[in-house]
């Protein structure tokens, strides 16, 4: 099962949905995100860890963490989550946190990427999907492809067209290895 942290609109979260991908729990720092709605309307169980109710960010980590638990989560994907995830939380799903983000990472991580690459002048930029360490957007990256920056009119649509159809890929083949890595264990162990 898989558990899918947003902050913001959820279209990678839509993608994930419409892919079939089996989410058993949505949960959001900010109330007011517009993913918690498709959540909602999939039938997917939502929770919001806003910074407000917490008294550090570790300890509303750990209680999202337990949250994700709860509900069978076994891989975590940042689908536009917009906060850093600190190590009480990825201490819990040991190299099974995956990020979605808008460049050719190492090349303009944080915020407002697309927005960077125009800036900067580069003809190329893309998308990166990685494993999720306790920097911003670092950590091992599983796949990334590149797009042409020009014309700018539709970077943005074309970036997020990649995303949509890279993220469910690489979640998918992530399912697979975890079942594979399970199998295999249980049949070591008997
Ligand atoms: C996506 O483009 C995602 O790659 C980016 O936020 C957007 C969220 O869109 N993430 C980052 O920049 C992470 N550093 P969405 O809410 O429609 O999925």
């Amino acid at each position: 099962m898989i558990g899918v942290l947003v902050s913001g609109n959820g279209s990678n979260l839509q993608a994930l949905i419409d892919a079939g991908l089996p989410i058993s729990g949505v949960a959001a720092n900010r109330k007011d995100a517009f993913a918690l709605q498709r959540a909602r309307e999939a039938g997917i169980p939502v929770a919001v860890f806003g910074l407000d109710c917490h008294a550090s960010r570790e300890e509303r980590d750990r209680m999202m963490a337990t949250w994700l638990e709860e509900h069978g989560v076994e891989i975590v994907v940042l689908a536009g989550y917009m906060h850093l995830v600190t190590r009480p939380f990825l201490v819990r799903f040991p190299n099974r946190v995956v990020n979605v983000h808008p460049s050719l990472l190492p090349a303009f991580p944080g915020l407002h990427a697309i927005e960077q690459a125009i800036d900067a002048g580069v003809a190329e930029t893309g998308v990166t999907v990685h494993l999720v360490d306790e920097g911003l957007d670092t950590g091992p990256v599983l796949r990334q492809e590149a797009v042409v920056v020009a014309p700018v009119e539709t970077l943005e649509e074309r970036i997020h067209a990649v995303e949509h159809r890279l993220l469910p890929e690489v979640v998918r083949s992530l399912i697979n290895e975890t079942a594979t890595f399970a199998t295999t264990t249980s049949k070591e162990i008997s």
